[in-house]
This record gives structure tokens, C-alpha cells and sequence, in this order.
């Protein structure tokens, strides 16, 4: 306790130092004096989970305004030994942005999210404190045809999203965020400043899916924006057991993945009251980059069974699609801009499905969904191909590419009240889990590393890492290009500053 007072006032001191030495103002640092400071700590908290376990909270939080104000928190954190967090939108599956088992500080990049898009080259600049639907909504602003390939849920923050991979609704045709990195701003572990050019090509191939956490602060992202059609359209058709829906999820598995890639058929599905009974319902929830007229010959020649009709469908600008696919659908686009959201119990899981999973694969699958309460847990289907399958798996260190069918997210959910029934609810997905091994990826089990699962493996000595021991997760998230993560952190933070229970270990130098 005592310990923890002195590193508080300590960290407190120095900030203010430097901050003074740099002439910043000090209103960006909130301590636990502040009154401001839980309010700011928990805004952009999405998962209570990991907060209700760890119980550490952060000796300070600091919303810097300035780059000098991130690296007077890196001098600090350095000088004085503990361990510095850097949160983006704070959605990190695992809370890792926000709790640690050891003191530490955080550097939160609300403050830092400038969008500025230059509509003659196709591209934008993006601070790694904006959110995705601030991201939308002012290139929206800007044209109606360029847009930018990333995830659905509009309080997603740039800085997490961006490096980790990022796949939304037009990852068929655009492939996922990532992807589309061009250049960026980075504070490495000595508090210098680099862009493409002077952090080099190894610091930059890592941080478009390697995640940030490892090399450094990522202040921005230089991003290349899509062209899209001024009309789009979206559909939710809802399938139930008693409408063929085993057949036709199973039909999907062999139809999403090769039809046309300006299509891309989204599958949730979730144990559900319909009619007083309890049934699965197939949720497919799509996006056409075109027109409705375009899309339906598409649909009847390669997915009748769905049977799609003309008004199932809407047509709409695109800006108007990423509010239907946050939930949102008929609400103004100022919704896009609303940081505030939901702060829920959640675990999540991801899995890759390389062959179709069989109809009494399915079948068990709902007998799983239906052991939890009614629209607690969900399994999201997102295909793949298109043009994911155009990248080599070592090209970025995301290397999910050609060969998987589609990614299934693993996900339930719970309140504070439901909070004491938790252990069910984990080991209920943990269960469904270790039943899914045999239908999906092997050798190794593949995971995607947005979908943060600390079950897969985690670091046990965080400061001095095993290699063995994150080669385990490591493997899992980015098969052998794990190798190279490690070669490039041993390059660029040898000391291990930028760390945490999932960051890619340097190799020892002894
Ligand atoms: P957060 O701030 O928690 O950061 C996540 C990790 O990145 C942490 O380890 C953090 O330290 C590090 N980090 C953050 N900012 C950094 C920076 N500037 N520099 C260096 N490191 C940084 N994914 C997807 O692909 N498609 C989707 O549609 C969705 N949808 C979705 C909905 C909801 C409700 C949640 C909770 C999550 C998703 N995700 C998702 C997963 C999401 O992509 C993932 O959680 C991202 O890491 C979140 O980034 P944030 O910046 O919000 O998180």
C-alpha cells in the first residue's frame, strides 16, 4: 500500500516535470485525486470482466494532447520502473488496455483522434484516439464513394483495431483494415518519433497486425480508402429450425466464402423465445456493394435455399449501412459520432473453419446454444475468401488468408446483477470450445488476435517473457510470422518496456 502511494506521487511528480519542461499544461493527468478520475477510467471500458477480476487500478491516467505529453509518460514510466498501458477505444476483449497485476499507468489516445481525409489521393490520415464510426462519418462527409474497410461496431477504437487486423462487412472485397496501412506515426520505447521511413519496413509489416501493444505508441495510421458504389444494399433475413435452418446454415458453408466477393453474407446465431417456444435463430446479415436488382440473380443462382425476396432488402448510401450493421438501423448518422457505449460481462473466442462443419455438427451446436439462457450466447459466422485470399500469410502478420472458409466468434454475455452466475457462463463457452476442436483449424488452432483470448496462453513472467512459453498463443494468432514479431521486437524494444500478458517476447540476449 504503502509502495503504491510513493510510485502515485512519484509518477505524479515527474509527469509534471516534464510536462512543465515541455510546457504542457497538466490537466491531462488524473490521479485518484481527481475527481474526474473514475469517470474517466471507466468511459470507454467495455468488458467489466477483466475490471471485476483484477480489482489494480492505474496509479494515473493520462489523456495526453501533445506528442510531448506521451513522452514524458514514457521517460517516466521508464525512469521510475512501471509498466505503462496505452488505450486506443478500450475494447480489448481481456481488458488489457485497462487492468494489469502490477502498478502501472495508463496513456489513453481519446485526445488524439484527428481525421483528415484527402479526397484527390484516396487517403486519410487517422489518429489512433478516433473511433471507427467518427472515421466513417467524416469521410462520409467528405464523398459519397469512398469509404473504408473496418469493423461494425462504431465505438471500436483506431488504435487497437488498425494493427490488430480489423474485418467488417466488406472484407470480401477489401480485405480488413490492415491492409489498407500506408504509413504511420510511432512513439518507440525511447520516446522517439518515427514514420514508415525511419522506423523501417520490419516495425511497419509488424504493427499492420501484430498489434501496437509490442513496438511502441501508434499516435496515427495513414490509411489508402476504398472506392464503393453511391448504393448499396443490406438485408437481416432471420431462418428458425422450423424453417430448414440447419439445412440452410449448412448450404451457406459451401455458398459464403466463393460467391461473389462484393457480397459478403454475415451469419449470427443465437438460441432464441420465438412464439413462446425455444428455437436457433440464423441471423444473415448482409451487405451488396450494388444495387438490389443486381444482387437477387446472384442470391437465386447461388444461395436459393435463402430464398431472399426484393423486400427483404434495402438500398442506401454506404455511411447509412454502418448504422444499420451497429443495430442502429433508421437512427441519424450522428449515432456514428456517440462514444458512449455499452459496457456489458463478456468472453470471447474466435476459431477458423477450413471444411464445412456437418449437419449433426451443427445440430450439436444448437444443443450447446440452448444449455444457456435464451440470447445470452451467440456464434458469429464471418466468411472469408474474396479478396482476404489475394495476401500471402506472411505478407502482414495477420495470416488468416486462402484455405479458411470463414471465422467463427464464440460469445456470451452477461449483466452486473448475473455477474455471480459468471463461472457458468465461462465455462459453458469453454465447453462449447473444446467440442468445436474437432471441425475446425489444427496444428496450430488458429485465433484471431482482435478477438483477445487469454486461455489460448499468456505470458506468466511479463517482464521477462518465455519465447516457449508465447510461442503457444503466439502460433495461434500469427503462425510463423510469430517469428518475425519476435525478431523485430528483440530489434526495436530489446528491454521489454512496451509489454503485457499477450506482447511479443524479445529474444534474451544472453
Ligand atoms: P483498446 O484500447 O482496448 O486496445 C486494444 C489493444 O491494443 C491493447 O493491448 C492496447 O494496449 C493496444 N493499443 C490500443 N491503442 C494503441 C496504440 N495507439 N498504440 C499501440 N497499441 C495500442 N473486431 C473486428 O475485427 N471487427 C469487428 O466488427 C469488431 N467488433 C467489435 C465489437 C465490440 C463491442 C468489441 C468489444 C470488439 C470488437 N472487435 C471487432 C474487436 C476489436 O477490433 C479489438 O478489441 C480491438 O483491439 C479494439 O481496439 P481498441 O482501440 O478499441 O481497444
Amino acid at each position: 500500500e504503502h509502495d503504491i502511494l510513493k510510485w502515485k506521487n512519484d509518477f505524479f511528480e515527474c509527469l509534471t516535470l516534464q510536462y512543465r519542461k515541455s510546457n504542457s499544461e497538466t490537466d491531462s493527468i488524473y490521479n485518484p485525486k481527481n475527481v474526474s478520475y473514475s469517470s474517466v477510467l471507466k468511459s470507454t471500458i467495455r468488458n467489466l470482466r477483466p475490471e471485476s477480476i483484477s480489482g489494480q487500478i492505474p496509479l494515473v491516467t493520462i489523456t495526453p494532447v501533445y506528442e510531448s505529453e506521451i513522452q514524458a509518460a514514457i521517460y517516466c514510466s521508464k525512469k521510475l520502473g512501471i509498466q505503462l498501458k496505452v488505450r486506443s477505444g478500450g475494447h480489448d476483449y481481456e481488458g488489457l488496455s485497462y487492468i494489469s497485476k502490477t502498478p502501472f499507468v495508463i496513456v489513453d489516445m481519446r485526445n488524439f483522434r484527428l481525421i483528415s481525409v484527402d479526397k484527390e489521393k484516396n487517403t486519410a490520415w487517422v489518429q489512433t484516439g478516433a473511433i471507427l464510426g467518427e472515421l466513417y462519418y467524416t469521410i462520409a462527409e467528405n464523398s459519397k464513394t469512398l469509404a473504408f474497410t473496418a469493423g461494425t461496431c462504431p465505438t471500436v477504437g483506431v488504435g487497437g483495431h488498425f494493427s490488430g487486423g480489423g474485418y467488417g462487412m466488406m472484407s470480401r472485397k477489401h480485405s480488413i483494415a490492415s491492409d489498407h496501412i500506408i504509413d504511420a506515426k510511432l512513439i518507440d520505447a525511447n520516446g522517439r518519433i518515427h514514420d514508415r521511413k525511419s522506423m523501417g519496413e520490419d516495425l511497419f509489416w509488424a504493427i499492420r497486425g501484430g498489434g501496437g501493444t509490442s513496438f511502441g505508441i501508434v499516435v496515427a495510421f495513414k490509411v489508402k480508402l476504398i472506392v464503393i458504389p453511391e448504393t448499396v444494399t443490406v438485408f437481416n433475413v432471420t431462418r428458425t429450425l422450423e424453417q430448414n435452418e440447419t439445412q440452410i446454415v449448412h448450404r451457406w458453408q459451401y455458398v459464403a466464402d466463393n460467391i461473389d466477393e462484393n457480397l459478403l453474407l454475415r451469419l449470427f446465431l443465437r438460441s432464441i423465445n420465438s412464439s413462446g417456444k425455444r428455437t436457433i435463430g440464423a441471423f444473415f446479415t448482409s451487405l451488396y456493394l450494388g444495387p438490389v436488382d443486381d444482387l437477387l440473380p446472384i442470391m437465386q443462382e447461388k444461395f436459393p435455399e435463402l430464398a431472399l425476396v426484393k423486400q427483404d432488402c434495402i438500398e442506401m448510401p454506404w455511411i447509412e449501412s454502418t448504422v444499420f450493421f451497429a443495430g442502429f438501423q433508421g437512427q441519424s448518422l450522428d449515432i456514428l459520432l456517440n462514444r458512449t457505449g455499452v459496457s456489458v460481462f463478456f468472453k470471447g473466442k474466435s476459431d477458423y473453419v477450413k471444411q464445412p462443419i456437418p449437419e449433426n455438427g451443427l445440430k450439436s451446436i444448437w444443443k450447446f446454444l440452448n444449455k444457456e439462457d435464451a440470447n445470452r450466447a451467440e456464434l458469429q459466422f464471418s466468411p472469408y475468401g474474396g479478396r482476404m485470399n489475394d495476401f500471402s500469410e506472411s505478407e502482414t502478420p495477420f495470416p488468416h488468408r486462402a484455405g479458411n472458409i470463414f471465422m467463427i466468434h464464440y460469445s456470451v454475455v452477461w449483466s452486473k446483477e448475473e455477474n455471480a452466475d459468471s463461472v457458468r457462463h465461462i465455462s459453458w463457452i469453454r465447453g462449447l470450445y473444446s467440442f468445436m476442436a474437432r471441425y475446425v483449424s489444427k496444428s496450430p488452432r488458429a485465433a484471431y488476435f482482435n478477438y483477445r483470448d487469454l486461455d489460448i496462453g499468456m505470458n506468466k513472467n511479463e517482464v521477462n517473457p518465455s519465447y516457449k512459453q508465447a510461442s503457444v498463443w503466439g502460433f495461434k494468432y500469427f503462425k510463423n510470422n510469430f517469428k518475425r514479431l519476435v525478431h523485430v521486437k528483440s530489434e526495436v524494444d530489446p528491454t521489454n518496456f512496451y509489454r503485457n500478458e499477450q506482447s511479443v517476447p524479445p529474444l534474451s540476449p544472453w
